[in-house]
């Protein structure tokens, strides 16, 4: 969606995956859906220093509302988890330099059975205006599929005529996985900054491998469809979950890394252990995944248990290209794989050779030719990640 918004992928943190829809504040006081959930995550991202390597917005997901709107027809925040309302969550966003995002369905009611936006278009836009909401995640529960391509453009339409720029992110897609042939991208992008397309992502290896393999397998219809303004959305990061071990970790990072996906964290900032932190603020990967060029990397290689993908990045010009690479080791049970990475069997020819540097351990191997190799020992789950800088584009450092 060309409105100037969602330029590089989306970063921020958003509730579902960690805290689903617990609304029961009195069993769960620490971990339930209501206000302080979100104030203390925003508090999180500022003193754990995530919003400086580009984590900015904090997401509402499902089960914020009453059942019932109001006698104006007006969509209203649950009175006893949300007490100081959403235009005061908005502010307390904004006032630490953050922005603050909603969630809605299409539908008659949302998955979890709130009140749905369905011929109400007009009224929750403005209203998610007047609270001053900076990005809608709209799902797509409790609708006649035939009626996405008719609502989801409505929807984004009346958040235009708002005058205020809301992000936009819509679930059309991910209701049509089983009518692929009714999926367009070019159209879902017009209307839309990211979709999500997919299953939920829960905290598990074999729910990221389904992931990774359902992107893998719609490659050639992704890739051409992904851009500045239009992502295709992962869903969320799961890092620092239980369930989810470090090498994992890594390997969701750098996967929705190399992809330019959404950076959107769903876990327990509290309580999430220093070595996941870092994979999280690793600011070389991040720059990778909000490469200005935003193309999604692609699997040029496969076998059972290894993937190989590339992705081009800056510093490139014309058909002199930067390349980011990365090998993700599907198998969890056995060892660790070795393998010998030649330059050239992965596309990077250029005579001049490339400066490439090893994004998770910070170790830069210096200048290396096609014919050159690097030598890797990948972990069950793992993954290794590089950069390489074309040599004829590169900058010394210092310089950049
Ligand atoms: C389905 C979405 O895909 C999830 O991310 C989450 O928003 C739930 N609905 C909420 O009910």
């Amino acid at each position: 969606l060309d409105n100037g918004l969602g330029r590089t992928p989306p970063m921020g943190w958003m509730s579902w995956t960690a805290f689903y829809c617990e609304i029961d504040c009195v069993k769960h006081p620490t971990g339930c859906i209501n206000e302080q959930l979100y104030k203390d995550m925003a508090d999180q991202l500022v003193s754990g220093g995530y919003d400086k390597v580009g984590y900015k917005s904090v997401h509402i997901d499902d089960c914020w509302s009453e059942m019932e709107r109001d006698s104006h027809g007006i969509l209203v925040a649950n009175k006893t988890r949300f007490p100081s309302g959403m235009k005061a969550l908005a502010k307390y966003m904004h006032d630490r330099g953050l922005k603050f995002g909603i969630y809605e369905d299409y539908g008659t009611k949302t998955c979890g059975g709130y009140p749905g936006s369905y011929k109400h278009e007009k009224v929750d836009a403005q209203t998610f205006a007047a609270w001053d909401v900076d990005y809608l995640k709209l799902d797509g529960c409790n609708i006649d599929q035939a009626m996405m391509p008719i609502g989801y453009p409505l929807f984004e339409k009346e958040l235009n005529e708002t005058g205020r720029p809301i992000m936009y992110s819509c679930s059309w897609p991910a209701y049509l996985i089983d009518h692929p042939e009714l999926v367009n991208y070019n159209l879902i992008g017009k209307y839309c900054n990211t979709w999500r397309n997919f299953d939920d992502i829960n905290s598990s290896w074999k729910s990221i491998i389904s992931i990774i393999s359902y992107y893998d397998k719609m490659q050639d219809k992704h890739i051409p469809t992904h851009g500045p303004g239009k992502w295709h959305d992962p869903d969320m990061l799961v890092i620092g979950n239980k369930g989810i071990t470090l090498d994992m970790s890594i390997s969701q990072f750098t996967v929705w890394c190399i992809w330019s996906a959404p950076l959107i964290m769903s876990n327990d900032l509290r309580i999430i252990g220093d070595s996941f932190k870092d994979v999280l603020k690793n600011k070389e990967a991040i720059k990778i995944n909000q490469d200005p060029l935003g193309i999604m990397g692609r699997l040029i290689k496969n076998s059972t248990d290894i993937g190989v993908y590339v992705k081009q990045i800056t510093p490139s010009k014309g058909d002199k290209k930067s390349f980011a690479f990365a090998y993700l080791n599907r198998n969890e049970k056995e060892g660790y794989k070795r393998i010998e990475i030649q330059l050239a069997s992965i596309g990077l020819t250029d005579p001049a050779g490339y400066y490439v540097h090893d994004i998770w351990s910070h170790v830069d191997l210096g200048l290396l030719r096609s014919g050159d190799s690097i030598v890797v020992s990948i972990a069950p789950a793992g993954s290794v990640f590089f950069r390489a800088d074309l040599a004829s584009l590169h900058q010394p450092k210092g310089k950049r």
